[in-house]
């Protein structure tokens, strides 16, 4: 394909112009459409939709996304990998996204690592200079190209839109993880495009937030508590932060020292197996117990999907956050 495709969204019968290698998500959302997604790289379903007409080239065709059933029925198909052939029409399901048109567009860009530090054994940080600010609302991720040609998404932990801040966690074997641990060094160019991200900042300051951080899931979840302590007017927030071992705890001075600066902010380390200065325990388990306390409120979370999804209903249940006020990603 040449020239750029159109396509037709339905049940709304809106249309868009989606450019040679561009995927329909992107090119739906930089239309201002109100796209249904989770986590922009193929593992969650949420943009799944039906192909009525025409052809698509996926970028991950084995993309866990779609499941067996999906793939028997043959017309599915997911916008976040789905760059299409020539003009398509496809029914999705429409989303309801408050503040959506503010998101921003995501699109393409190079950046320089900055510095790259090892936090603690198999975690590290990663500061990036975009070829142009990129502005992104707190809690908002990207999807980082790996030479290659898969992608991975990696959010951002700080608020401004000059320098990217990432926390990235090891999975032994992962093929970014490779790439990022073993072969990145400082003056290396990263191709990354975004921002993307449904689970960003937007609690009025009269109401509470509850954030709770599953290891390197401490991203965007850092990314939210410092957008919310940079407004004049923050609401209360009680952060939690869990990992399994002492040797694993990062960034705790950082977090220390901000929630020492400011009286909206509670900070609660939590570790499985225990240290000093930190509850013992499942950090889902305590936050859940702390939403006793709490009057209504927004929550926040990011982390491992057996996390997000161990707390997920009973948040839910708790009476404690009105419906659609759950935040979170899940980091496949
Ligand atoms: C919204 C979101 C935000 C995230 N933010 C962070 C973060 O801030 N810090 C952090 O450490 N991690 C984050 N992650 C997880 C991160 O994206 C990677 O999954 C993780 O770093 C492991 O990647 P890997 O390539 O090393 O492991 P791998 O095992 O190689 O891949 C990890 C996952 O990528 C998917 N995958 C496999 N093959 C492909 C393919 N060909 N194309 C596309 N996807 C494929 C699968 O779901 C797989 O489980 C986030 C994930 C999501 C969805
Ligand atoms: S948004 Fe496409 S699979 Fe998650």
């Amino acid at each position: 394909m040449t020239g750029p495709a159109t396509i037709t969204i339905q049940p709304s019968g809106e249309s868009f112009a989606c450019g040679p290698g561009e995927t329909i998500l992107r090119a739906g959302l930089a239309a201002g459409m109100a796209m249904p997604y989770e986590c922009a790289s193929g593992s969650c379903s949420s943009c799944k939709g039906t192909l009525l007409d025409g052809a698509v080239d996926p970028l991950w065709p084995e993309a866990t996304g779609l499941n067996e059933r999906d793939r028997r029925k043959g017309d599915r198909i997911l916008c976040c990998q789905a760059r299409p052939v020539g003009d398509c029409t496809v029914q999705v399901r429409p989303a309801h996204v408050e503040g959506g048109r503010d998101e921003p567009v995501p699109a393409p860009f190079a950046a320089g690592v900055e510095a790259l530090e090892r936090l603690v054994p198999g975690v590290i940080f990663i500061r990036c200079r975009p070829e142009r600010p990129v502005p992104f609302l707190p809690g908002q991720f990207v999807l980082l190209q790996v030479p290659g040609g898969q992608r991975r998404a990696y959010s951002m932990a700080n608020t401004d839109a000059e320098t990217l801040d990432f926390i990235v966690k090891e999975k032994p074997g992962g093929h970014a993880s490779r790439y990022l641990f073993d072969a990145l060094s400082p003056g290396d160019g990263l191709s990354l495009e975004g921002p993307y991200g449904r689970a960003y900042l937007r609690t009025p300051p009269e109401r509470e937030m509850v954030c709770l951080a599953g290891g390197s899931g401490l991203a965007p979840i850092l990314s939210v508590v410092r957008g919310a302590l940079a407004r004049p007017d923050a609401p209360a927030i009680r952060l939690f932060f869990g990992v399994n071992s002492a040797d694993e705890l990062f960034m705790a001075d950082e977090m220390g020292a901000l929630a020492a600066e400011h009286d909206a902010l509670t900070l609660t380390l939590v570790v499985r197996d225990g240290a000093p200065g930190a509850v013992t325990g499942l950090v889902g388990d305590v936050a859940l117990a702390a939403l006793e306390e709490v009057a209504e409120c927004d929550f926040y979370m990011a982390g491992p999907p057996g996390l997000i999804d161990a707390v997920l209903r009973p948040v839910m249940r708790s009476g404690k956050v009105a419906p659609g006020r759950i935040f979170f990603d899940r980091f496949y």
